[in-house]
């Protein structure tokens, strides 16, 4: 299964948009980025914990393991870490069914090696930001207990709870159609209250009850807790789930099965709703009393781009600065208009707020095998990277991204340990696939992510090839191009900073676009997205861009090395040239 579960149960609002007609004139601004606002051109880098680093040889990535790479990080030139979630959990989500927001989970060390990675990470300049579960909790979380004790528990509100309804036959059913994520209803019966509670994911992860102000406030308190430990700020896990239709009406069926062959239903009124984004500019202020400009970064769903701009807050920029743009990220196929057409709305119609661009996360199959044709990956894979770090968007990679590791799903289900894969084998194999371990070196087979030879998932057999220590030898190596383009996006001020202007707007096979710096320098960049040669010719007076002196600073594939003429420009397929102008 190439598309994953999340992109293909969440994408049918995304296949159905109508994109507004292309702009004549493609040329949208430069962002006022202060030093304030790091976030604004940072480089963010996902580690899954489980799978990057094991230092205690129990075969499970750990914090420590994490703080021991702190220098290939800051060697990376990232300039901010994203954790999953380390918290205590019975691990049913993997971390995403949270025990207890306030410590770390044993298997993944103490809160003093939280306190530690932090501190090293401040001396490699790296900023900390960690995943915060707001939408639900585990069922063994002490509120959770609390709450299906009793009707009259203090806590029971802090759920969403239901009475259900009567059916034909005179039975106590779910009060409404709504599907969990996972598959099945969303809703689970409790004999001690007599009532079903509403889970949007795994029955083990009951939804809060966000209506109730005292939720609110204690979750607001976890985040300070963690902010006063000085995290840089959040990823909101599952944010556009937070409120629910409180009338818990019946979702209307749209046409078709969603991926796990549930029907497809409307998310309206579990997805989205407008009192979301009160809650959040109250967390947007006080996260943002917090000195050091905390970003908020958003695990969000839309069904339009003016849904999107209002995750920051439209013209008013005071919600989340970074809402995922995950559609763009999961459009799957190599489609230059596509991406000009994608690129140019979330440039032009968010009020000059920051993309976040993601390809690559724990819950989708690598973009290696997404968008590889089979045949041209590893020249795919540079070119993906060169559109994710030469875009105006803040740039949001994975760990092993950076070295082409590939989806490597379970091949029998006694081996699967995401139970959604177990729950829908084979038509869906879960997560695993994407969260292998990290592959470091060729030493032995655990390949430097753990010394234990039981690993949580096994380490991909391509290890001897496929990891950092090799790769980093090679000059020609996915890692070394993320490496250099990386450096240009941190040296270079029109890559860094520039306004964008499409070029060549009609080409259906090339993407090209060029970054201009204030003072009138210029970065091109031009994507081959078929798998046939081309040539492309720039017109830069056309284009506003009044220097003329070329220097080729990347191209990939490198023999092709770029002739410094824009007329015109060969590319091989898939290719990717990148040239200054000054
Ligand atoms: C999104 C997370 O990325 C995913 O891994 C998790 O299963 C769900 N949210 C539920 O928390």
């Amino acid at each position: 299964m190439t598309k994953t579960l999340f992109s293909r149960m969440r994408s049918l609002q995304w296949w159905v948009l109508i994109y507004m007609t292309f702009g004549v004139i493609c040329d949208v601004p430069a962002q006022n980025a202060s030093s304030h606002e790091w976030w604004k051109h940072a480089i963010i880098y996902e580690i899954y914990p489980r799978s990057f680093q094991d230092s205690n040889a129990d075969g499970v990535g750990d914090l420590n393991g994490i703080t021991q790479r702190m220098q290939y990080l800051q060697d990376l030139g990232v300039d901010a870490i994203w954790i999953a979630p380390m918290y205590p959990s019975p691990q049913v989500d993997f971390g995403y069914d949270i025990s207890d927001y306030r410590n770390v989970d044993p298997q993944f060390g103490t809160i003093a090696d939280f306190d530690r990675l932090v501190s090293e990470a401040r001396k490699h300049r790296v900023a900390v930001i960690v995943d915060m579960v707001l939408n639900h909790t585990s069922d063994q979380h002490p509120w959770f207990v609390a709450a299906a004790s009793a009707r009259a528990n203090p806590k029971h509100d802090w759920y969403v709870w239901s009475d259900g309804k009567r059916n034909a036959n005179g039975d106590i059913v779910p009060p409404n159609n709504w599907q969990s994520v996972f598959g099945g209803s969303a809703w689970e019966w409790v004999p001690e209250v007599q009532q079903f509670y509403y889970h949007a994911y795994y029955k083990q992860q009951p939804d809060l009850n966000w209506r109730n102000p005292q939720v609110e406030k204690a979750m607001f308190d976890v985040m300070r807790f963690w902010l006063d430990r000085g995290v840089a700020g959040f990823r909101l896990d599952s944010i556009s789930e937070l409120f629910e239709d409180p009338r818990l009406r019946d979702a209307p069926r749209l046409e078709g099965l969603n991926a796990l062959g549930n029907p497809q239903l409307d998310p309206g009124y579990t997805t989205n709703l407008p009192e979301i984004h009160e809650t959040i500019r109250r967390m947007r202020a006080m996260v943002s009393a917090y000195p050091g400009d905390r970003v908020l970064i958003g695990e969000v769903y839309f069904p339009n781009i003016a849904e999107l701009d209002k995750w920051y807050g439209g013209a008013r920029h005071n919600e989340i600065q970074l809402p995922m743009d995950l559609p763009l990220g999961y459009l799957n196929e190599l489609d230059a208009n596509a991406f000009r057409k994608r690129l140019w709305e979330v440039y032009t119609q968010v009020h000059g707020s920051t993309p976040l661009l993601v390809f690559d996360n724990h819950d989708v199959n690598r973009s290696w095998d997404r968008y590889g044709d089979g045949v041209h990956n590893a020249a795919i894979a540079k070119l993906i990277a060169a559109l994710l770090l030469t875009s105006r968007d803040t740039a949001l990679l994975y760990q092993g991204q950076e070295i082409g590791q590939r989806t490597v799903e379970p091949r029998r289900i006694e081996d699967v340990k995401d139970p959604i894969g177990k729950i829908h084998w084979p038509v869906y194999k879960g997560r695993d696939g994407e969260r292998t371990p990290m592959q470091w070196d060729s030493d032995d087979a655990q390949s430097g992510f753990s010394t234990s030879p039981h690993p949580w998932l096994p380490v991909p057999a391509d290890y001897t090839t496929v990891n950092v220590r090799t790769e980093l030898a090679d000059p020609r190596s996915l890692l070394n191009w993320y490496k250099q383009l990386i450096s240009l996006r941190r040296s270079n001020a029109a890559v860094r900073n520039g306004r964008v202007v499409m070029l060549d707007k009609t080409n259906a096979n090339v993407l090209s676009y060029a970054r201009v710096a204030k003072d009138g320098t210029a970065v091109l960049v031009a994507l081959n997205m078929s798998a046939q040669p081309q040539s492309v010719s720039f017109h830069l007076s056309e284009a506003n861009i009044r220097r003329s002196h070329l220097t080729n600073l990347m191209t990939s594939p490198e023999q092709d090395a770029g002739s410094s003429s824009v007329s015109p420009v060969r590319l091989a397929p898939f290719g990717v040239w990148i040239e200054a102008v000054e």
